[in-house]
């Protein structure tokens, strides 16, 4: 049975920042976020978004009344949850309208829940084949201030639905996890910011990654001459070039070239959002599947997923011959579009209004957020969220 993504939404909050004016907000030169670490734009959730409001939003561009009825299992993979007991899938649930004879569960590995949620989706749809799993990657990736990762935030999520016969993808059987217990990044649960050895990461992503690819090309015989793109999890568009990069020379000039172009249309939509932790992955996907018009259908995307702590995992899909129909491009170039620029100084103000932690209630305003689903306060210690179309 064919078994991968029939839908792939996105949504990313309406606010951003520019990098250049970051940069030199910060002293360093402009070419250090650009280039060295590969980022233009940073979105910026508004208080009225989170974890939950984002992957709704992504959500909600996708579903329809068939899929409303058949979603029977809704996984939410996420590292910046709001409830350390109730599941932010079940705020989706409800947010949606969808079947209430459905599993709500939240995932967590850090950057990779997202793919452990689409990996249990497989296995349930292969068990239950006329099931559709809505699998949700939503996260707001925050440093601090003056930070070194600071360049390296964003905000934003993305929703699948996987089933059997997808229209977009189908996901191969073979892939290869790592696992190893490693401290390159981690937020305790007294803290809304990441603690992250920066240096060690990076090394641990890259090593990760050769480490999973080794195993995978023995596994299966397959090469980089069998890959029309590799789409990576990025904190940053710098991060997956330097993986790639360590194994470019294991192939042609031509199949260089044509991974190292892909590649860069993968990175486009990330460039322009920042890091989504679970969901950057996926965004990589859809960039480069709704920006390259020259991807052939039965084209075959490698897909790294990293998630520190830490678990790898390499894996692959198949494009479906009228993939381009189910894509939503034109909503997105609207959506990138219709943002607002804030500046330094805005941005700052905006990161530092934070949720009571006391337990006191709040309401906020949310006439001017245009996202249809958002935070509207916390009342007797409960989210208060709202569908602006119900
Ligand atoms: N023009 C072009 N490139 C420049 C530059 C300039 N003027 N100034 C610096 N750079 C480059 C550096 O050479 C470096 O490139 P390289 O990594 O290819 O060598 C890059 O910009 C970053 O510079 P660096 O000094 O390493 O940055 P930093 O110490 O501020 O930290 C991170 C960068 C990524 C480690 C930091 O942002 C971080 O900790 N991020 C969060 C963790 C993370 O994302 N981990 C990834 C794995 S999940």
């Amino acid at each position: 049975m064919k078994i991968g993504i029939d839908k792939i939404g996105f949504y990313t909050p309406h606010l951003y920042v520019d990098m250049n004016k970051l940069a030199v907000s910060r002293g360093v030169e402009p070419e250090k976020f650009t280039i060295g670490i590969g980022q233009d734009r940073m979105a910026l959730a508004p208080i009225t978004q989170d974890s939950v409001t984002l992957a709704a939003n992504a959500a909600l561009e996708i579903l329809d009344e068939e899929d409303r009825e058949k979603i029977d299992y809704v996984i939410f993979g996420t590292e910046s949850g709001v409830d350390n007991s109730k599941s932010a899938a079940v705020y989706v649930h409800g947010l949606l309208g969808l079947n209430p004879y459905a599993r709500s569960v939240e995932v967590k590995q850090a950057c990779f829940g997202a793919t452990a949620a689409i990996q249990m989706a497989k296995g349930h749809i292969a068990l239950h084949p006329e099931s559709k799993v809505l699998v949700l990657g939503s996260d707001i990736a925050r440093y601090g201030l003056n930070t070194s990762g600071e360049s390296t935030q964003g905000a934003g999520a993305v929703a699948m639905v996987i089933s059997k016969d997808p229209r977009i993808m189908v996901l191969e059987e073979q892939e290869v996890c790592l696992t190893d217990d490693i401290m390159d990044f981690w937020r305790p649960v007294y803290s809304d910011k990441a603690y992250v050895d920066g240096k060690f990461s990076n090394e641990q992503y890259i090593l990760f990654f050769q480490k999973v690819w080794k195993a995978y090309k023995e596994k299966t015989g397959l090469q980089l001459k069998d890959f029309e793109a590799i789409c990576y999890h990025l904190p940053y568009t710098k991060m997956g070039l330097k993986a790639l990069r360590t194994v470019l020379d294991e192939t042609t000039e031509n199949v260089q070239e044509r991974l190292k172009g892909n590649y860069q249309i993968s990175t486009q939509y990330n460039r322009n959002v920042g890091n989504i932790y679970t969901g950057s992955l996926y965004l990589s996907l859809l960039s480069l599947l709704e920006l390259n018009e020259d991807l052939s259908p039965g084209a075959r995307i490698g897909l790294y997923s990293y998630g520190s702590g830490a678990v790898g995992e390499f894996f692959t899909g198949v494009l479906e011959p009228d993939y381009r129909d189910h894509l939503n491009t034109e909503a997105h170039k609207q959506l990138f579009e219709g943002r607002k620029e804030v500046t330094v100084s805005e941005y700052e103000a905006i990161f530092q209004e934070v949720l009571p932690t006391d337990g006191s209630s709040v309401e906020l305003d949310i006439t001017e957020d245009p996202a249809t689903i958002c935070l509207a306060g916390i009342k007797e210690h409960s989210r208060q969220y709202v569908n602006k179309n119900r």
